[in-house]
């Protein structure tokens, strides 16, 4: 019993990735689900999509190792975090679809309760800032919406759980009610500083608590697999979500360390240790990991898009086909345009935080064409980063040269690699193994089943592929910078 396998569910595919011992990739399956947009601004999964999908990815990710679940000592679970879904705790039946993390749906709940001055308390006690973004007023939209819903929760007849519960409720069997300390800090419903849902909170937008799972630390008891499941029960050692998960694969264990994550879009997170340090940036204070009972915090910067981007580059402008085409799109541009993108597609995140903004592009001129667009598309990711990047040092003023571990599809591209160091004026360094959110998953699950090394030593074995140095001449990257925060505050402007 040497394999982990790691269950990694994200917003647009689900991926099932099997380890060694040693932590080596063994085998991998990934399925993508249909995306549903009900309203302008809503997102939504179907739950029986989440589900299927991980079961099929995980048993044809066993197969393909041509081994058998007796191999298999610990499942570790990584998730999409946010995502918001409601279950009826004796059938197991979701009351509605999930809502989506990207979803907007609840942006006048949120501005209510922060005319009503809420923010600061909720603030304080859970990190983040009243945002649709969260789950706790999607939570609240559920109840009010499907009918019914809160007297039966009041009733203690229903369940709520972000993705990873979901999850682990369906692969007991329904036995198993729980998530772990990084999913509950993403509710607005967990107070971080004291390890526990915040009743006030909770009062406030109306939400029963039986509704609630119970918070565990990220490695350690989350359950058995029915047996049926894959031939024999296995046990599941590991949570945390996603961006978190990322933050332990790329073993940023000491304060000061951070990661960034290119998926659909861009987290970076810094460890800022046993310290709870409240942003004054409008960043989020969050939880990175819970070991042995002990929290570890970090300043998280989130913006909603990255690689989605590049998606739209292909599935909306239709200006190339694959995802890879668009660096050597980009490096075709016209040097001389100054076309700025502000993909605020569904609002901007930190350290702006306006769900109302949408995308805006600025600087066109007669000879802009699909290689302006590309290399304005790549750019943007690495404006933004530097907007988060700027807000944590605002933050964090601890002495001592942070650099930036990069992870997650688009770091495949060394174009924007180079182009995030020139625009940061910072190193990057991108590892030799970027499946690091699966891999964290797999680690917190190997640590708790005694597969693999401590902290310190799995941190010995992070190894670089390539680090990026700036490049880029001061003036130009100051000029760039300036005219990307001109363009952010007239897409704010127009909003
Ligand atoms: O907070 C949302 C985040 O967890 C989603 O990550 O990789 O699915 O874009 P990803």
């Amino acid at each position: 019993m040497t394999h982990i396998l790691a269950i990694d569910q994200g917003t647009t595919s689900s991926r099932a990735i099997l380890f060694d011992g040693s932590l080596n990739v063994v085998s991998m399956a990934q399925e993508e689900f249909r995306q549903h947009f009900p309203a302008s601004g809503w997102v939504e999964h179907d739950p029986s999509d989440l589900w299927a999908t991980v079961a099929a990815t995980a048993r044809a990710a066993i197969e393909r190792a041509g081994i058998g679940a007796k191999d298999i000592a610990a499942i570790g679970i990584t998730n999409q975090r946010e995502t918001t879904l409601l279950w009826d705790r004796k059938t197991g039946r979701p009351l509605h679809n999930a809502i989506v993390w990207q979803d907007r749906r609840t942006a006048d709940l949120c501005e209510r309760l922060k005319a009503a001055g809420h923010e600061p308390m909720i603030s304080a006690r859970t990190g983040l800032l009243l945002d649709p973004y969260f789950s706790g007023t999607k939570l609240a939209w559920l109840l009010d919406h499907v009918e019914g819903a809160r007297a039966r929760a009041k009733a203690g007849e229903l369940a709520f759980g972000t993705v990873d519960s979901w999850l682990i409720w369906n692969l007991t069997g329904g036995q198993v009610h729980v998530t772990d300390a990084t999913n509950a800090a993403r509710t607005l419903l967990y107070n971080i500083a004291e390890n526990r849902w915040d009743a006030e909170i909770c009062g406030l937008l109306d939400i029963p608590m039986q509704l609630l799972p119970e918070v565990r630390d990220c490695a350690g008891d989350f359950g058995v697999t029915r047996a049926d499941l894959f031939g024999r029960e296995i046990p599941i050692l590991g949570v945390a979500g996603d961006q978190q998960a990322a933050t332990v694969g790329q073993a940023c264990f000491r304060p000061g360390m951070m990661k960034s994550t290119y998926g659909t879009g861009c987290f970076a997170l810094l460890n800022t240790g046993a310290d709870l340090v409240p942003s004054r940036n409008r960043l989020l204070t969050t939880i990175a990991y819970r070991l042995d009972g002990k929290t570890t915090y970090a300043l998280e910067g989130s913006i909603f898009i990255a690689g989605a981007v590049v998606q739209w580059l292909r599935d909306g402008l239709k200006i190339i086909r694959t995802a890879s085409e668009s660096q050597p799109l980009a490096q075709k541009a016209d040097e001389t345009q100054e076309v700025v993108m502000v993909p605020a597609f569904t609002g901007l995140g930190a350290p702006y935080w306006r769900p109302d903004c949408r995308g805006a592009i600025f600087g066109l001129t007669r000879n802009s064409g699909p290689a302006e667009f590309a290399r304005a598309a790549l750019e943007s990711v690495g404006y933004q980063t530097r907007d988060l990047l700027e807000a944590m040092r605002a933050d964090w003023t601890t002495p001592g040269q942070t650099v930036l571990r990069v992870d997650g599809g688009m770091t495949a591209s060394d174009w924007s690699m180079q182009f995030l160091a020139d625009i940061l004026g910072a190193p990057v360094d991108r590892p030799r193994v970027t499946e690091t959110t699966a891999l964290g998953a797999a680690y917190l699950a190997g640590l708790a089943a005694g597969v693999c090394p401590g902290p310190e030593r799995f941190a010995s074995q992070w190894a670089l592929d390539r680090r990026f140095e700036p490049r880029m001449d001061d003036s130009l990257r100051q000029a760039k910078y300036a005219r990307w925060k001109k363009a952010v505050a007239a897409t704010m402007e127009a909003a």
